[in-house]
């Protein structure tokens, strides 16, 4: 087993509200960089909502929640799949109420031993601002706000990054700008957050990239399968290839650990 301890990434996806297309996002990337030969894992902590293994149409596996019941070793909870790992912390609504200390203990070791095998490991994350989004932050070495062209959007996800700036001046976000109509709109999409960001927060988040509203991402989807496997060149997979892209070449300049304190 190849050590990837020290050159392993972890990049987490969070939004202000939900529906703006996280898990399409993470599902692709990973997905995409797996295709390019890197070893890649997915955990999605989406608490009892995962949906990442139903989206790649794999059955349910042991979770985090059965490994801490004893109901599963930790290797156990590594979900093999065609296309990534896959670690799901739960899949059931009442685990929302477990003791929460212990679930991100637990998300530390699965951390860790997924770093032994893994160069990138992706964080699915919840909508808002719950305790799992705030181990993600924590956990990630950078964090992708997904934005999509709508005001509540836009507001929910500048308070949680306020809130993380407070506590992390330097925390590094990046921003993807999802379900665009015209390419001119992601970028106004995006200069409108900037601009919220720079005034307020004298912060200015990196454009990482864009993907287009298309009903062929929903095809995708219904047909739980990665974008890439609808075998087509078309705006979608060119937008998916330079997120990706563009994700490898944050992950290179990446130097070190910076001290986030965010949990
Ligand atoms: N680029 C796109 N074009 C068209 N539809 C999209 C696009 N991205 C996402 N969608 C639609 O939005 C839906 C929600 O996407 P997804 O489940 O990835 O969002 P999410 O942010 O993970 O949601 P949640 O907050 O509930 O976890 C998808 O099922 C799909 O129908
Ligand atoms: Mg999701």
């Amino acid at each position: 087993m190849k050590d990837f301890q020290h050159s392993s990434r972890i990049i987490n996806i969070i939004s202000g509200k939900g529906g703006v297309g996280k898990s399409f996002i993470t599902v692709n990337l990973a997905a995409e960089l797996s295709k390019q030969g890197k070893k890649v894992a997915i955990i999605d902590v989406d608490m009892g909502l995962s949906n990442v293994a139903t989206m790649i149409n794999e059955g349910a596996a042991n979770t985090v929640i059965d490994w801490m019941k004893n109901r599963a070793d930790l290797l156990d909870t590594l979900q093999k799949t065609p296309f990534f790992t896959l670690v799901t912390a739960s899949n059931n609504f009442q685990h929302k109420n477990i003791d929460h200390h212990l679930l991100m203990d637990a998300l530390d070791q699965v951390v860790q031993e997924l770093k032994l095998s893994h160069e990138y490991i992706f964080i699915d994350s919840p909508a808002g601002a719950g305790s799992m989004v705030f181990w993600a932050l924590d956990a990630a070495d950078f964090t992708n706000v997904v934005l999509i062209d709508e005001p509540t959007a836009i507001s929910d996800i500048y308070k949680l990054c306020k809130y993380v700036l407070q506590v992390s001046p330097n925390y590094p976000f990046y921003a993807i700008v999802n379900m665009y109509d015209h390419i001119d709109k992601a970028r106004s999409t995006y200069d409108g957050f900037n601009e919220i960001m720079e005034t307020f927060q004298q912060y200015s988040i990196p454009f990482l990239g864009g993907i287009p509203r298309d009903q062929k991402v929903i095809e995708a989807i219904q047909q739980q399968i990665p974008y890439y496997q609808l075998k087509q060149t078309d705006q979608v997979q060119d937008a998916l290839i330079n997120l990706a892209f563009e994700t490898a070449k944050i992950i290179t300049s990446i130097q070190s650990n910076v001290n986030k304190n965010i949990v």
